[in-house]
Order: structure tokens, then sequence, then C-alpha cells
């Protein structure tokens, strides 16, 4: 290809990747300057090309500078700073020195934006809320409750008691489940409210830990109009809640004086709103988790006692998954071929990362374990294998720190193939979402839906 052909090519590439870049030479001065940068920054390419950076950015503290001085690259480095139009910036950076023939003849800066990350993120968790309600009001709605069938293990003892627990579940007994998070809490709280009487009735679950302490109480009772600044009549979770279950997850967060007017209400069958004085009967069987040692969490002062007892009727303890070793290759098999059959592919697991799996602390359990397949899945491709290089960043930044991962299997990754990697990940959960509708997804990740289109062919998700 000509010359110029390839420096035009360049420019087109640059100036159209949504991950701003820069460049100076040896004297400070810079000499490229893409438009997503520029767009970060608050200036013109024009403005800054031929200027030394000094003179843009009038710093004593300048990363790209140290480069310069010293060549020994930066990578992922944090950074606050206030554009030249006053907009705050938070951006990861990564800064490489260009080295030829032993000299440091400039520096490479890629700035990736940080916002665009946090919109993202805040783009799916707001989809999940959205996915989170439907689910409270209608069990038959959009995701179908779990059944015990749907638990998945090879653990004996585990097994055992579920099929105790399962039987169980036709009492009207309270119920306490205690494990690591992702050991699969929720599954077994949803099979008990499917396997019981009161499966046709709503199924109401909420995260104690997620709301303000202050709000959790009209959350769950309800509020009359007038009790305070704002408030309207509105039901609580135990009204909605009424003929069904209501699981309240991480129970330990609930201050101690809630706890006192819960143990009432389950003593009482009786809830009052925040603000009324009238009883209103509720019949409602609570599922209750924690996420550490109830009589830990007692002695702590973060579980009540008396609460404890009324809940532990049924209750059951679910290991971590590092102490079921028979699960760790039988999920992550499930897992795979729940996405080969998704993707219409034949990925298998290496023996290589199957044993580093066997090693590893899974301190995020099942959830882990199952976000780590559908992202290999999806870095893989059409490799037959799962192998090293398709695993996150992260985890083998922890194998590597753990000693888990020797110098000459280590994984190189670079800093293009991490921000892909990641990329695909959002893209491909998102669209997962949204069963595939490329509008929708590219709504909630609020970018046109042509880039989106793009990326998608650009990554190659299937
Ligand atoms: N035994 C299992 N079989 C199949 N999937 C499982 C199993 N355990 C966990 N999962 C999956 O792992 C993820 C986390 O499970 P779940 O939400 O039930 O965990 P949890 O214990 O409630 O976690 P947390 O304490 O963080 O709320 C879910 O996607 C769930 O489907
Ligand atoms: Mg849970």
């Amino acid at each position: 290809m000509e010359e110029l052909d390839r420096k035009l090519l360049l420019d087109i590439v640059l100036n159209n990747l949504d991950k701003g870049m820069a460049i100076i030479n040896r004297n400070g001065e810079f000499i490229y300057y893409n438009r997503k940068i520029a767009e970060l920054e608050g200036f013109e390419p024009e403005e800054v090309l031929g200027h030394h950076l000094q003179e843009m950015f009038p710093t004593d503290e300048s990363s790209m500078l140290n480069v310069l001085e010293n060549g020994i690259p930066i990578y992922n480095s944090l950074q606050e700073y206030i554009n030249k139009n006053g907009k705050k910036i938070f951006s990861m950076v990564t800064d490489v020195p260009i080295i030829s023939e032993g000299e440091i003849e400039g520096v490479v800066e890629f700035v990736h934006d940080i916002d665009q990350i946090k919109q993202i993120y805040q783009a799916i968790q707001s989809f999940e809320k959205s996915i989170d309600s439907v689910k409270r009001t209608k069990n038959d709605g959009m995701k179908k409750l779990h059944e015990f069938k749907d638990y998945k293990t090879l653990n004996f003892e585990l097994l055992e008691l579920l099929k105790k627990i399962e039987k169980l579940s036709l009492s009207r007994s309270n119920v306490l489940i205690y494990g690591e998070t992702g050991t699969g809490k929720e599954i077994i709280a949803q099979s008990i409210h499917t396997s019981s009487e009161r499966k046709n009735k709503p199924f109401v679950a909420q995260n104690c830990a997620a709301i303000p302490e202050t709000l959790l109480e009209s959350i769950l009772f309800g509020t009359v109009k007038g009790s305070f600044t704002g408030s309207i009549e509105r039901k609580g979770l135990f009204e909605k809640a009424d003929g069904g279950t209501l699981l309240l997850d991480e129970l330990n967060s609930m201050p101690m004086h809630l706890q006192s007017k819960l143990l009432r209400v389950i003593q009482e069958g009786y809830i009052r709103r925040v603000g009324g004085s009238s009883e209103i009967k509720v019949d409602v069987r609570v599922v209750a988790t924690v996420n550490a040692d109830p009589n830990v969490l007692i002695e702590n002062c973060k579980l009540r006692e008396d609460l404890f007892y009324r809940l532990s009727i049924i209750s059951i303890y679910v290991p971590p998954l590092r102490s079921r070793s028979e699960d760790i290759e039988y999920l992550s098999k499930l897992f795979i071929d729940a996405e080969n059959k998704f993707k219409n592919m034949n990925l298998k697991l290496s023996h290589e990362v199957l044993e580093l799996f066997n090693t590893y602390d899974w301190k995020g359990n099942v959830r882990e374990l199952k976000n780590i397949i559908e992202s290999a899945c999806n870095v893989a491709g059409d490799d037959k294998y799962i192998k090293l290089e398709h695993l996150p960043c992260y985890l083998i930044e922890r194998l590597r720190s753990r000693n888990l991962l020797s110098d000459d299997n280590q994984v190189k990754s670079s800093y293009s193939d991490m921000v892909e990697s990641f990329e695909k990940g959002i893209i491909s959960e998102m669209l997962k979402k949204t069963e595939g509708n490329v509008s929708k997804a590219s709504k909630l990740l609020k970018i046109k839906r042509q880039t989106l289109q793009h990326k998608i062919k650009k990554l190659n998700i299937r």
C-alpha cells in the first residue's frame, strides 16, 4: 500500500477509536492527538499538535513526561482531572514509551473514559432492576422462578439436604439459609417457594443491604399518607407478599431495632404501616439469608438471637464451592454446555484451565465460575478449548499473585486485548438480556445502534 494510503488508513482507524490516544515526541511535543482524546480534554487536535505537553497541561506531575524520562510504562493508572471546559474527567490511562535503538523517542498514551464504563454499568444495573421488579409482581413473568432441579450439584451431603428441604417446603415454617455469596441461596429460596402450596402466590425478594436503613422499614411495612413529609399511602413488601413468600437477603445488614420489629411481625402475623395505627393481617413465609456463620453474627450483634431461633426452624448451610471439589468440573461443564447450546458451538475446557480451577479459592463461588465461563466462551470464539489466555484478566492477576500460575505459562494480555475482552463481556451480557435484540441493547448501553452493530461484528460476538 502507498505511504499516503497507510497514513490515511491509520488516521481513520485512530480517529474512530472510542479510546483516547495521544503521542508525544522525544521533546515532549504532541505529534498525534485523536478525536476521542480531544473530546475528553476539550481541545481541538489543531490546538494541541506541535505544542509541548507542559504548555497545554501545566502540571508538576505528568505520567507521559515521567515515562518519557524513565522509559518505564504505566498501565491502567486511574486519573482524575478537570478538562479545558471545567468538566471533571475520570479516566484509566496507559502510557507506553516508544523505544528505538535503546533511545526513548516518545510516548503513546491510551485513555479510557471511566464515565463511559460507569454509564454502561448503570444501564446494566437499571435493566436488572427492571427485571427484578417484574419478578416481584409476576411470578410467571419474564423470568421463571427456580425449582429444586435447577440447583446442580454432585455433592452427596448437599443432595441429601436438598431432598429433605424439598419435603419440608410444604410446611409453613420459616427458613434461614446460610452460605457465602454466589453459592445459590436464591435458587434454593425460590425453589422452596415453588415447591410449596404458596407457589401460585407472590414471591417477593428484598436485599436488606441494598437500601438505606431509614427506607427499609417503609419498604417492608409500607407507609400511610402524611406520616412523614411526602409520604404516600403505600403497601409494604409484607402486604405485597401476602399468601406467598418473602425472601430477605442479607438479613444481617438489617439494623437490630428493625430485626425486633420483624420478629414481632413473624410471631404475631400482623404488620403496622409506618405512621399508621391499624394492624393489617399478613400471611407470609419468610426465607432469610445470611452470608456468614449465624453464631458469629449473633456474637457480633449483627443478628438477634431470638429472631435467629424463630427463622431457623428450617436451617440450611450451603458449603462454598472450594469445598465441593466434585462440583467445580461438573458445573464448569454444565455452564459451557449451556453456552455451546446458546451459541451453537462445541467448546471444551482445557486440562490446564481445569487444573487451575481446582486450585483456585472461588471467593465468588458458583456465580464467579459461571461469569468466568461465560466470559471465556465469548473470548474463545472459534477455538476448540477454553485456554488460559481466554480467562479474564482479573483472574490471571489473582492466580499470578497467589503463585498459581508459573512463569512459563503466564498469559500475556496487551492493553487492547484487555479492553476488547471487557467490551465483549459487557455487550454479550446485554445481548443475552435483550435476547439478541440489538436496538434494545443499544438503547440500554446508550450507544448508537450502528455503533453496537459494528462492535458486534468487530468483536466477533455471536
Ligand atoms: N448449584 C447451582 N447450580 C446452578 N447454578 C447455580 C448454582 N449455584 C449458583 N448458581 C448460579 O450462580 C449465580 C448466583 O446464585 P444465587 O444468586 O442463587 O447466589 P446467592 O447465594 O443468592 O448469592 P448472594 O449471596 O450474592 O446473593 C446464579 O446465576 C445462579 O444461577
Ligand atoms: Mg442472593
